[in-house]
């Protein structure tokens, strides 16, 4: 074999391996079992799955995606969930305590997000996560804009920054999207936005904060947009929404961006990221009942019965709404504004190392809780490899190319974010020394930018789904 066949063909093993690390070890099904296996060895087998699989998250070097990372929490979320898992909370009559607590994770969002008061009139549900609740929406003023207004060409005007669900959405419910570039600041350029807005604009859409950096949207100035322009103003608060709420109330000045602001409609906030819920719930919260109203679906000419559902799903399991209220009620705020601290402070931490000690990277804004950082010098593509090796799961960005760290309560343990820094300072001494060489984290980035570019990489990107979906490959 070739040298370069034989890199190949390892390249391709550990990508295998990556992928499906248990197809040696584990029996692999394609069909269900003749006879069912006993209760022990699943337990074993999955346990041992979740044991490994947790020791890199544990460590507290990973980026988002852990919000919690407190086992004990997570156990009696664990242990709620397992009362009312097999329940469905569309049977009502029989499983009423799903009205509680639906209604008061919503309620307790509502105060929160500074909804409530005498003259309130808001309201919200729950949806799986943050796409959910995006998605639902850009459904809820579609709906909205073709009932009051009848627009049948709908578009919505995003930053170009807003989370991606959103085109994902736009392109399943038929709505043009159109991207409002960023100012220096790498918030959305109020101008660019309102140039965009024309009488089939459905919403503006603003973020708190947003995915890439972290940071929020100047979100009062297009709360005047969309009053001046007589539409609706969402508010991705998907990532933030459960945090930022906590890090003001500890003093820190936020950029305004819930309904205390003018013109903001609606607000999606997700449970399971900072509320420390268990994965699979989000809240959709709106400023009327008369614009929630839009995503409700009612048939009443159904032979199965009088059909009405509030969204997008039909059964959910009453665990995850059960948990998700427990989640709240044993963080209280105190515990919320605890975490927030701990959180707040330690991406501060990071971003003083940055600018003291590492002049080479430049940190996106003033971020409060996800720093991002680019460099004009280096390619951080180089400066993750390293950071790979030293255990680092960060999150790569492009369009421009950065790293993302978004903190979240397991980073706060002792010594990690000053472990980070030191370890972020040889990561770019590694890309000064590499510097013209390929990044291995790079390898797919790019490409994106030019039609050509991208009709490649949505080729190779659709190939991986593939394999997600299928069964080890056999030798
Ligand atoms: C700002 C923002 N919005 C929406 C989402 C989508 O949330 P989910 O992954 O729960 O669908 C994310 C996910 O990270 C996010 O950061």
């Amino acid at each position: 074999m070739s040298e370069s066949a034989q890199n190949s063909s390892s390249e391709m093993d550990s990508m295998l391996n990556e992928l499906y690390p248990y197809r040696d070890t584990t029996t692999t099904y394609s069909q269900i079992p003749a006879q069912g296996l006993k209760a022990d060895e699943v337990l074993a087998m999955v346990r041992d799955f979740a044991k490994r699989e947790d020791e890199v998250g544990d460590q507290g070097k990973v980026s988002g995606s852990l919000y919690s990372g407190d086992h004990d929490h997570y156990h009696v979320l664990a242990q709620v969930f397992e009362e009312f898992a097999h329940t469905n909370v569309l049977q009502r009559d029989m499983y009423p305590s799903a009205t509680k607590f639906e209604s008061e994770i919503i309620a307790m969002t509502l105060d929160m997000l500074h909804g409530t008061g005498p003259d309130s009139d808001a309201c919200g549900v729950i949806t799986s996560g943050g796409s959910e609740s995006l998605i639902t929406a850009l459904y809820t003023y579609r709906e909205q804009a073709s009932r009051e207004r009848g627009v049948t060409k709908p578009n919505v005007v995003i930053p170009t920054t807003a989370h991606v669900a959103l085109d994902k959405g736009a392109h399943w419910l038929g709505i043009e999207v159109r991207h409002a570039t960023l100012t220096d600041k790498f918030v959305v350029d109020l101008k660019a936005m309102e140039a965009m807005i024309d009488e089939n604009t459905i919403a503006l859409v603003g973020s708190a904060g947003n995915y890439a950096h972290g940071l929020i949207d100047p979100i009062t100035e297009i709360g005047q947009l969309a009053l001046k322009h007589g539409i609706g103003l969402h508010v991705d608060g998907c990532l933030g929404g459960y945090l930022l709420p906590w890090i003001e109330a500890n003093g820190v000045e936020v950029t305004p961006w819930d309904f205390r602001v003018a013109g903001v409609t609606s607000i999606s906030a997700d449970t399971h990221k900072y509320g420390y819920a268990l994965k699979g719930t989000s809240t959709l919260s709106y400023r009327t009942r008369s614009l929630r109203a839009n995503q409700y679906f009612t048939f009443p000419d159904w032979p199965g019965g009088l059909y009405l559902s509030p969204g997008f799903a039909g059964s959910r399991s009453g665990g995850l709404i059960a948990s998700t209220w427990a989640s709240l009620v044993l963080m209280g705020q105190e515990g919320y504004k605890s975490a927030a601290k701990d959180i707040y402070d330690a991406a501060q931490k990071i971003v003083e190392g940055i600018r003291r000690d590492i002049p080479e990277i430049e940190v996106v804004g003033d971020p409060l809780f996800l720093l991002a950082f680019t460099s004009t010098d280096l390619d951080v593509y180089l400066i993750n490899d390293a950071l790979k090796e030293r255990g680092w799961r960060m999150n790569a960005l492009q369009l421009p190319a950065g790293l993302h760290f978004c903190l979240t309560r397991p980073n706060t343990k002792d010594n990690v974010v000053e472990q980070y820094v030191i370890d972020l300072k040889e990561s770019v001494a590694y890309a000064k020394e590499k510097k013209g060489e390929a990044a291995r984290s790079g390898a797919m980035y790019g490409f994106s930018g030019t039609p050509k570019g991208n009709a490649t990489l949505s080729f190779v990107m659709s190939g991986y789904l593939d394999a997600m979906h299928e069964l080890a490959p056999t030798d």
